[in-house]
């Protein structure tokens, strides 16, 4: 799929139908993940990929009850990985770039996820150590976005967005400021 209109095309899915995601499905869409950029290419991210439904269900609880999770034939879940970016970057490792690591990360994991006709939401809204119990996390792994997957059972309407130049600042030696 060309890569704007993939870009444009993508939106988060919360309705899924039962069909599971064949094994080289998943590994194409953790593939295209594992390609984001990071922080000194320490990938300082990893990703935790649920298909018990008690551990969706604990899931779906630990994120306020959203029970798409637990609808969704997998979730992947993708963690800072703390440790990885603080031995490379000490505090700022620790605090910012496997946060950015794992963000950019989830962004390309939906992107793949759309362009395969599959569809995901980035679930943020979760009560981290309820996550870690959940998946017995370590502490260094913390946990950034709970993605459910699966193949769409809705067409998602399209949330608008602001426009362009509300975002853009531009500042040229030989145009006036903005
Ligand atoms: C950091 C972050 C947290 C989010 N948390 C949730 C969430 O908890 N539940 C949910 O349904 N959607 C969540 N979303 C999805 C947004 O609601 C969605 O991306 C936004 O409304 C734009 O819609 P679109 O993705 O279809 O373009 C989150 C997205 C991001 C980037």
């Amino acid at each position: 799929m060309n890569l704007f209109k993939a870009i444009l095309e993508r939106r988060s899915v919360r309705a899924f139908t039962p069909e599971t995601v064949p094994d080289e499905v998943v590994e194409s869409i953790l593939g295209a993940a594992r390609w984001a950029p990071s922080a000194g290419n320490c990938q300082a991210r990893d990703f935790i990929v649920v298909e018990d439904p008690r551990v969706k269900k604990a899931l779906s609880e630990a994120a306020l009850d959203q029970r798409f999770i637990e609808a969704a034939p997998i979730t992947i879940v993708v963690c800072a990985n703390e440790r990885r970016s603080a031995h490379r970057y000490g505090r700022r490792g620790r605090e910012l770039y496997c946060l950015l690591d794992a963000a950019a990360a989830a962004q390309n994991l939906l992107l793949a996820v759309h362009a395969l006709g599959l569809g995901g939401c980035w679930v943020g809204a979760f009560d981290d150590s309820q996550v870690g119990k959940a998946l017995n996390l370590p502490p260094w792994l913390k946990p950034v976005a709970i993605i459910p997957i699966g193949y769409p059972d809705e067409k998602p309407w399209t949330p608008q967005r602001r426009p362009l130049k509300d975002h853009i600042h531009i500042d040229r030696y030989d145009r006036k400021p903005v």
